[in-house]
C-alpha cells in the first residue's frame, strides 16, 4: 500500500508542476498583454482568410514567428525583427507553426505587398518560383472562357493561364489574400515591448 500511496503523490506532484509550468505561470505572465500600438486588429475578411490558412494547412510549412538575432538570422533573411507577446494579442489560437518547409509569414504583407502576386502564387507557385515545392491551390480558384463583372481576373504569367481562359480568384482565395496582406508586425519592438506595462 506504502508504494501505491508514493506512485500516486509522485504522480500528482509531477502533474501540478507541469499545470503550474506550462499553464499557470504563462497565464500570469502574458494576461497583462496588450496590443501593440502598431498592430490592427483583423477585419472580417483577413479573419476567413485566417481560417482559410488553417484550413488549407499552410501552418505545417510556414511559422510565423521570426527569431532572435541570437538564435536565427531571420532578419538578415528579411522576415523581421523578433516577435515579442504583443505581437499576437489579435490571434486565437495562434498560428506560430513549427515547422519552415516555406519562408516564416509573420511580415510576408511587408514583404510582398502585391495581392496580384500573392494570388497568382496560391495558383501556381512554380509560376513564381521554379522549382517551389509548394503546393498549389487551384480548388480557391476557377478557370472559365471569359470574365463576368465584378470577377478577379489572376495576372498569370504568361503559359501558366489555361490556354483560351481565364482564371478568376473564388471569395476563399481573396480572403485568405488579404490575411496574407495584414501580417505586417514591422512597427517597432519597443512599442509592441511597452504594451506590456
Ligand atoms: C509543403 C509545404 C508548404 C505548404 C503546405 C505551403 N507552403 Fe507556402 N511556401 C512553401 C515553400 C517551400 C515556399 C518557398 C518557395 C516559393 O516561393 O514558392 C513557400 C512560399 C510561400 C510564400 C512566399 C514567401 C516569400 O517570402 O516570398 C507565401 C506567401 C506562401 N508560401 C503562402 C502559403 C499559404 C497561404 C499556404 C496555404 C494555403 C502555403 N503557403 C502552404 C511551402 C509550403
Amino acid at each position: 500500500m506504502e508504494n501505491e500511496l508514493k506512485l500516486l503523490t509522485g504522480a500528482m506532484v509531477t502533474l501540478a508542476l507541469a499545470t503550474s509550468t506550462l499553464v499557470i505561470m504563462p497565464y500570469l505572465q502574458l494576461s497583462g498583454v496588450k496590443p501593440a500600438a502598431g498592430l490592427k486588429p483583423y477585419s472580417s475578411a483577413q479573419l476567413r482568410g485566417r481560417e482559410q490558412y488553417i484550413k488549407n494547412g499552410c501552418v505545417y510549412c510556414h511559422s510565423q514567428q521570426p527569431r532572435d538575432k541570437s538564435q536565427a538570422p531571420d532578419a538578415q533573411r528579411g522576415w523581421g525583427r523578433a516577435s515579442v507577446a504583443a505581437d499576437y494579442y489579435y490571434d486565437s489560437p495562434h498560428l506560430l507553426g513549427t515547422m519552415r518547409t516555406g519562408p516564416d509569414l509573420f511580415n510576408i504583407g511587408a514583404r510582398q505587398p502585391s495581392a496580384d502576386w500573392q494570388l497568382g502564387h496560391l495558383y501556381q507557385p512554380r509560376a513564381y518560383t521554379a522549382g517551389s515545392i509548394m503546393p498549389s491551390y487551384p480548388y480557391l480558384f476557377e478557370v472559365k472562357d471569359q470574365a463576368d463583372s465584378g470577377d478577379k481576373v489572376v495576372n498569370l504569367p504568361p503559359g501558366y493561364a489555361p490556354p483560351g481562359k481565364v482564371v478568376v480568384a473564388k471569395p476563399e482565395a481573396l480572403d485568405l489574400v488579404q490575411y496574407l496582406l495584414g501580417l505586417d508586425h514591422t512597427y517597432p519592438a519597443i512599442d509592441a515591448e511597452n504594451a506590456k506595462k
